[in-house]
């Protein structure tokens, strides 16, 4: 495996910076049991989870209720929280979350039922503890919940919205499809990319971006092959990139990425898609982009959309808000380019998920 990875300096580096990071972070193999502890800590009594509709049947989160309540603490569940959530879905957890009165909430699954329990916890004013079950979206740590607005993606982004608490077991990745791990792990390394290069950079950032890209990179496979090392390790990258992320947000890939999430693209499967093509734009280990791409392949089905190749190029262009601190200016051009390699690749593969 090559490792081509360039030293970046900006300016701004030898300034001085802000780095915030209010989050208490709990890491490792059964620390979801602590999670009864934490919500007496924060002087909870009646916890709402908020999570995606197939967590309630898996026994981990049957576990985690039956801890709660052999700690005391009465937990309701809302499970709608759908993926790439909208305002209106936020809405509508609002509204159960009035009836249901908790002084804790409790966000369970991947970066889209966090995104959702981040902004509602925010609106009824509780505490909110994070339990991440996916290694990819590090939103158990970031200040911000990504939703979309009118069809399109939208981040706001506010320290209010940092978790008090993230508990982050590598254990409840064991349940994970190697498509969904596939996936939101090249979500991580993203993160850890498009951070490393960020012109909102720092010494911290950058150190915590490239480990986790390093760590990310190094142990998808032995995660994938049931490793539990690999797994501890894909989970500590992705919130070690996560955390990078609160000091610089994300820039080219997840701008890339959205006009394929608006298009109903998950968003780990459209980072995953996008992935080579950053290394290459960003020249951030670009020799590994070939293979990554392969590796990717046998994994994520590239779905069939409508490819207004240039309609999607043209979105990416005006998204100066993520554009403007990437570490490469790219043109419409090379946006164009990559939307349509994308488009042929999608043509000659899909050999199905597995
Ligand atoms: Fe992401």
């Amino acid at each position: 495996m090559k490792n081509e990875i360039p030293n970046y300096y900006f300016p701004g580096d030898a300034g001085s910076f802000d780095f915030q990071l209010p989050t208490k972070i709990i890491f490792g193999e059964g620390t979801v049991g602590r999670l009864g502890s934490e919500i007496k800590q924060l002087r909870g009594s009646r916890a709402l989870i908020i999570t995606s509709s197939g967590m309630p049947g898996r026994q981990s989160t049957k576990d985690i209720i039956s801890d709660l309540d052999r700690a005391g603490i009465t937990t309701n569940i809302y499970s709608s929280a759908p993926p790439e959530p909208s305002v209106d879905d936020v809405d509508k957890s609002f509204k159960f979350a009035n009836k249901i009165k908790p002084d804790i909430l409790i966000g369970l699954g991947g970066g889209s039922a966090m995104d959702v329990a981040k902004k509602v916890a925010v609106e009824i004013k509780v505490p909110k503890i994070m339990i991440a079950t996916t290694a990819g979206s590090g939103s158990e740590v970031t200040h911000n919940s990504v939703l979309k607005v009118d069809g399109r993606k939208q981040s706001f982004t506010n320290i209010k919205l940092a978790a008090d608490v993230a508990i982050v077991d590598p254990d409840l990745l064991i349940t994970m499809s190697a498509t969904g791990m596939v996936s939101s792990a090249m979500d991580a390394m993203a993160h850890a990319v498009e951070s490393y290069g960020s012109r909102k950079g720092n010494a911290i950032t950058r150190a915590l971006a490239l480990k986790a890209y390093v760590l990310t990179k190094n142990n998808i496979s032995p995660a994938l092959s049931g490793d539990a090392e690999g797994r501890r390790n894909i989970a500590m990258g992705s919130l070690m990139a996560g955390m990078a992320l609160t000091g610089t947000g994300t820039t080219l890939g997840h701008a890339l990425a959205y006009p394929l999430s608006d298009r109903g693209i998950s968003h780990g499967l459209s980072l995953a898609i996008i992935l080579p093509y950053l290394l290459e734009l960003n020249r951030f280990d670009a020799g590994y982009a070939d293979e990554l791409k392969s590796f990717r392949q046998g994994y994520c089905v590239i779905p069939e959309i409508t490819w207004n190749i240039m309609e999607m190029a043209r979105e990416v262009d005006a998204d100066d808000r993520h554009l403007s601190n990437n570490a490469r200016e790219v043109t419409l051009q090379q946006i164009a380019e990559v939307y349509s390699a994308i488009r042929d690749e999608s043509h000659n593969t899909g050999l199905g998920s597995r």
